[in-house]
C-alpha cells in the first residue's frame, strides 16, 4: 500500500508544537520572537506565499512585521530596511521573498542580512555551516523535505537518494542535509546523461526542478520513497490547477510514498519557517 505523505498534517503539527514553545518562550524572556517579511512587487504566486507566510507566523503567537515594497523599490532602499531590521531588537527573522525584480540583485540581500537573523539559511555563513555540519539555520524547503523523510523511512543511512535540481534553495542544501544523514547522494540537472536511469537507481527521490510532471512511471524504482518540491501551475481541460514536477497518479502505485502538491512540501515549509524564528529567536538570547 503506498503512503500518501501528508504536507498539511504534519505541518499543523509542527506548528502546535512551535506555538507552545512560543508562550514558555514568552513567559521566560518577556519577548515575543518576531519575524520580517519582505515583499518586493506584486508577482501573484510570491504574495499568495507571503501572505500564509504572515498568517501561520500570527497562528503560532509570533510576531510579523510584513514590509510590501512597490516593484520600482531601489537597492539602496531594500538595504536600508535590511540594515534597518538587522538592527531592530524585536525582529528575529528576517525573510525576503525570491524571486526579486530583475533591477535587484539577490545575492546583495542575502549578504547582507544578519547571519542570525537568516531564517532561509541562505546567508553563505550559514551555507557554509550547512556543508560542515554546524548549522542552525537550515533552508526552510530542505528542511520540510528532512522532517517528511525521516517520517516515513526506517534508517536513511546507506540508502541511494537522487536529488533532481542544483538551486541554492533546495537542490544543494538537501544534498547535505541527505549527506549528513549518511544518504549516498547524487544531483542529477539538465546537463545530467542518462537521468531516467539515474533515477530508476533511487531509494528516495527528490524532484526540485520546476517542470510539471518530469518524472514519469518508468523513471521511478519499485518502493521508492518520492518528494515532490515542485509547484507549477497548468493549465488542463481549461482549467489551472497546481501540479508537481512529478505525474503523481502515474507513479502513486509503484512507489511505498510519496508528497502529493498541492499539500505536501508547501505547507512544510512554511512551517520550517516558523520553526526557524523560534530557533532564531532562541539563539539571540543564548
Ligand atoms: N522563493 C521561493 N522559495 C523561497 C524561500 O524558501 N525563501 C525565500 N525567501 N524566497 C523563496
Amino acid at each position: 500500500m503506498t503512503v500518501m505523505i501528508d504536507g498539511k498534517a504534519l505541518a499543523d503539527e509542527i506548528v502546535q508544537d512551535v506555538a507552545q514553545e512560543v508562550s514558555s518562550f514568552k513567559l521566560k524572556h518577556k519577548v515575543v520572537p518576531g519575524l520580517a517579511v519582505v515583499l518586493v512587487g506584486e508577482d501573484p504566486a510570491s504574495s499568495v506565499y507571503v501572505r500564509n507566510k504572515i498568517l501561520r507566523t500570527e497562528q503560532a503567537g509570533l510576531q510579523s512585521f510584513a514590509h510590501y515594497l512597490p516593484e520600482n523599490t531601489t537597492q539602496k532602499q531594500l538595504d536600508d530596511l535590511i540594515d534597518q531590521l538587522n538592527e531592530d531588537d524585536s525582529v528575529h527573522g528576517i525573510l525576503v521573498q525570491l524571486p526579486l525584480p530583475k533591477h535587484l540583485s539577490e545575492s546583495r540581500v542575502i549578504d547582507a542580512i544578519s547571519p542570525a537573523k537568516d531564517v532561509d539559511g541562505f546567508h553563505p555563513e550559514n551555507v557554509g555551516k550547512l556543508v560542515t555540519g554546524q548549522q542552525v539555520l537550515v533552508p526552510c524547503t530542505p528542511l520540510g523535505c528532512m522532517i517528511m523523510l525521516k517520517r516515513h523511512v526506517d534508517e536513511l543511512s546507506g540508502k541511494h537518494a537522487v536529488v533532481i535540481g542544483r538551486s541554492n534553495i533546495v537542490g544543494k542544501p538537501i544534498a547535505n542535509l541527505l549527506l549528513q544523514s549518511h544518504c549516498t547522494v547524487t544531483i542529477v540537472h539538465s546537463r545530467t546523461h542518462n537521468i531516467e536511469s539515474i533515477c530508476r537507481s533511487a531509494d528516495i527521490l527528490i524532484a526540485a526542478v520546476g517542470q510539471p510532471h518530469l518524472v514519469k512511471e518508468d523513471w521511478v524504482k519499485p518502493g521508492a520513497v518520492v518528494i515532490d518540491v515542485g509547484i507549477n501551475q497548468i493549465t488542463s481541460d481549461g482549467k489551472r490547477k497546481l501540479v508537481g514536477d512529478v505525474d503523481y497518479h502515474a507513479v502513486f502505485s509503484k512507489v511505498s510514498a510519496i508528497t502529493p502538491v498541492p499539500g505536501g512540501v508547501g505547507p512544510m515549509t512554511i512551517a520550517c519557517l516558523i520553526q526557524n524564528t523560534l530557533t532564531a529567536a532562541k539563539h539571540q538570547f543564548g
